[in-house]
């Protein structure tokens, strides 16, 4: 079933540029999206929102916190991301103008599935991804729109991530769609930069041998630090837990503004620190602050190193390694700088001789609280 692959893991990375285009695969149409599965469910109900809470564990959660970012500038509605587990002990304010999304690879997670019976036992309403046909989350749900990532085997998610991502921002134009917030060439534009992606998947795939080298001259790091600004703060999160899960390297993500709270006291000379740098052509001008944070943490002894866009050369001076990924419109640059940390994990775990797909006391899917 690995198909020549030396791990499940190993394919289902190889497999992301497929895992994108399959979950568009039928929902764009002459610029627009399309989303049959929701047809049934009412465009009415999507313009009588209020908000949208996600529910949603692990890897999920941090695609949905990508998509919060997106939801929110085109849709122009309060999105709001909870892990299902603190979601429903905590008596969430919910009603009928409430639209809980709950993301989930294996539609069998207990606590998401608990989440979304709680929400719509309140009044609310429950759409989900998934990426497993028929399985318990989906059937519990109002709706569902399905990722086509395919059968995810590794305990660690990859493809599935970067395919939630993709379902999440077709949902994202769809919603501005129909509630009138996004003409018809931003919607356009923006499906088109979504429908590029594969190919540039494919281009970071391609220029994975940096990485690898790195994580192997890294085998023996015991701490390494993330840190991301914007929609590259929740891929430092899922940076941080793939090389937990994967490595068993103690790891922790940071929102880049929160350094001087408190996580700059940890960098000491040698503390390696991976920055997912925004670009320079963002509109939020979020791109000379990431700068400043590297050149702060360089000056401690930091051991940086810059995922960043092609050409962005303002990174060279202060990183210590540059990984470069393809230009994309900033919305969409999470796709892209996901695969270089998720290569880093697998590639350092197997340097210590790791079993990336079985990682120890995991299980692929948790079906109890
Ligand atoms: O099947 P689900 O998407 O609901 O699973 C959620 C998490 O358990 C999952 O993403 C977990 O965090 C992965 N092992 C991360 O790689």
């Amino acid at each position: 079933e690995k198909g020549g692959w030396s791990s499940f893991m190993r394919k289902e990375v190889a497999e992301q540029p497929e895992a994108v285009q399959k979950t568009i695969l039928g929902r764009a149409v002459d610029g627009k999206v399309v989303i049959p599965e929701l047809e049934a469910f009412g465009d009415d109900r999507l313009r009588d929102i209020h908000r949208i809470t996600v529910v949603a564990c692990g890897t999920a959660s941090y695609a949905g916190l990508v998509a919060k970012y997106a939801i929110e500038q085109w849709a122009r509605i309060p999105v709001e991301v909870e892990l299902s587990h603190e979601f429903r002990y905590r008596e969430p304010v919910l009603d009928e103008h409430t639209l809980v999304v709950s993301i989930s690879q294996s539609g069998e997670t207990m606590d998401t599935l608990m989440a979304v019976k709680y929400a719509r036992e309140q009044g609310a309403k429950a759409i989900s991804i998934c990426n497993t046909q028929g399985a318990t989350i989906p059937r519990e749900s109002d709706a569902v729109v399905y990722t086509h990532a395919g059968p995810e085997v590794a305990v660690a998610s990859t493809k599935a991530f970067v395919a939630q991502i993709t379902a999440l921002y077709l949902f994202g134009l769809h919603l501005a769609r129909v509630r009138g917030t996004l003409d018809d060439a931003a919607l356009a534009e923006n499906l088109a930069e979504l429908q590029a992606i594969p190919e540039k998947l494919e281009a970071v795939l391609g220029e994975s041998d940096g990485v690898a080298q790195l994580a192997h001259w890294m085998a023996d790091t015991r701490s390494v630090l993330f840190l991301g600004r914007h929609v590259g703060y929740p891929i430092a999160l899922e940076g941080a837990l793939k090389l937990k899960e994967l490595a068993y390297i103690h790891a922790e993500g940071f929102a880049a503004g929160e350094l001087k709270h408190g996580p700059i006291a940890l960098i000491e000379p040698g503390q390696p620190v991976f920055v997912v740098v925004p670009s320079p052509r963002g509109s939020q001008n979020l791109h000379p602050k990431v700068v400043s944070n590297i050149q702060e943490i360089r000056a401690r002894g930091a051991r940086v190193i810059a995922i960043a866009e092609e050409g962005d050369a303002a990174v060279l001076p202060f990183a210590d390694e540059v990984v470069r990924i393809p230009l994309a419109a900033p919305l969409f640059e999470p796709l892209l700088a996901v695969v270089p940390l998720q290569v880093f994990a697998m590639e350092l775990a197997e340097a210590k001789g790791l079993d990336v797909d079985q990682p120890r006391n995991l299980a692929k899917s948790v079906t109890v609280e």
